[in-house]
């Protein structure tokens, strides 16, 4: 409690003096919020948007002291640093968590020394939700079901009732993996001609996503779809398909699904080579930013904020959306 009111006052003092606005300068003594922010990796453009949005938001000029670390897709990196801030007594903890499991020793460790912990993308499966004050990233398996039912109409039109399907799954254990994971084992159990001929473990890269396409292509290359985790390993398994002679997209035999919305995506569905590019925000850093004050000036939270999401298709991208795309 008594770091909350000094860290309540601290964030008034700042508002008073500088408006708190991001890019405005600090008076020198303010005292920072001071952030341990333990980052899962850098395995692929959304996460760099997602880095680049947290420091920007929880900036000096915004109030805050922040202390990053990457954990290079670890869990055990991620443990470190969590226990880590725990030593240095920072105020908050954020976490994106690389896997849903494996938390609940070290947040007890964390509600233990009185640092709240905020969970940003992914989701957090913890026998105590109480070790954890909010939690603000996508609605997985949402993505997921537009995804499903988005092929559902497309299939419908062609009047193409057996699909055989590629699917490219992202790190094992992830929210994203597992959710959208679901939503298309579901579909497939509720359409007799959709089926999964293989799965593969891209780990959300455009390396693993190249190999294990490639690898696969190799046994088999009778596919109608590829739906894939993420937009990096869909660049990387575009790759594969082009060097095995296969076709995709609009004008190719292969339709091509693929999650996330990165620029480089949009750019490729407008040109026609990807059929589907189902949204994922990674533009979280405000939204933290928004939690860790309402908290600190103790307005009541949500304990989990879904980002509202959309698609894109060739037909409803232009341009002008593409321009404006921030990541
Ligand atoms: O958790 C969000 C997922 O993680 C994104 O889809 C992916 O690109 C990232 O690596």
């Amino acid at each position: 409690m008594k770091r909350m009111i000094s860290l309540l006052c601290a964030v008034l003092l700042i508002a008073a003096l500088t408006g708190c606005s991001c890019g405005e300068a600090p008076t020198p003594n303010d005292k920072k919020i001071v952030v341990g922010f333990s980052q899962l990796g850098n395995e692929s453009d959304w996460r760099a948007a997602n880095t680049t949005s947290m420091i920007n938001a929880l900036c000096e000029e915004n109030g805050y002291e922040l202390i990053f670390d990457n954990a290079m897709q670890k869990q055990e990196n991620q443990l470190a640093a969590i226990r880590n801030f725990i030593l240095q007594g920072v105020d908050i903890i954020v976490l994106a968590p690389v896997s849903e499991t494996g938390w609940d020793n070290v947040l007890t460790e964390a509600k233990a020394a009185n640092i709240p912990v905020i969970i940003v993308d992914r989701e957090v499966a913890v026998e105590d939700s109480s070790l954890y004050l909010s939690g603000v990233g996508s609605d997985f398996y949402a993505e997921g079901k537009i995804a499903v039912g988005w092929l559902e109409k497309k299939l419908a039109e062609t009047s193409r009732k057996k699909v055989n399907i590629l699917h490219i799954k992202g790190s094992e254990g992830a929210t994203a993996q597992i959710m959208r994971t679901k939503a298309l084992e579901e579909a497939a159990a509720e359409h007799s001609g959709w089926n999964i001929k293989a799965q593969l473990w891209g780990e959300y890269t455009e390396a693993k996503g190249y190999e294990v396409v490639r690898d696969q292509l190799k046994i088999d290359k009778d596919i109608d779809v590829i739906y894939s985790e993420n937009d990096n390993m869909t660049f990387g398994a575009m790759r594969a398909l082009d060097e095995a002679g296969l076709t995709y997209g609009k004008d190719g035999d292969i339709i091509i699904i693929s999650f996330d919305a990165v620029h480089q995506a949009l750019e490729y569905c407008y040109e026609g080579k990807i059929d589907l590019c189902v949204e994922c925000n990674p533009l979280h850093g405000p939204r933290v930013d928004e939690i860790i004050k309402k908290y600190l000036s103790g307005v009541e939270i949500p304990k989990q904020t879904y980002v509202e999401e959309t698609y894109f298709t060739q037909k409803t991208l232009t341009p002008g959306i593409i321009g404006l795309r921030e990541y």
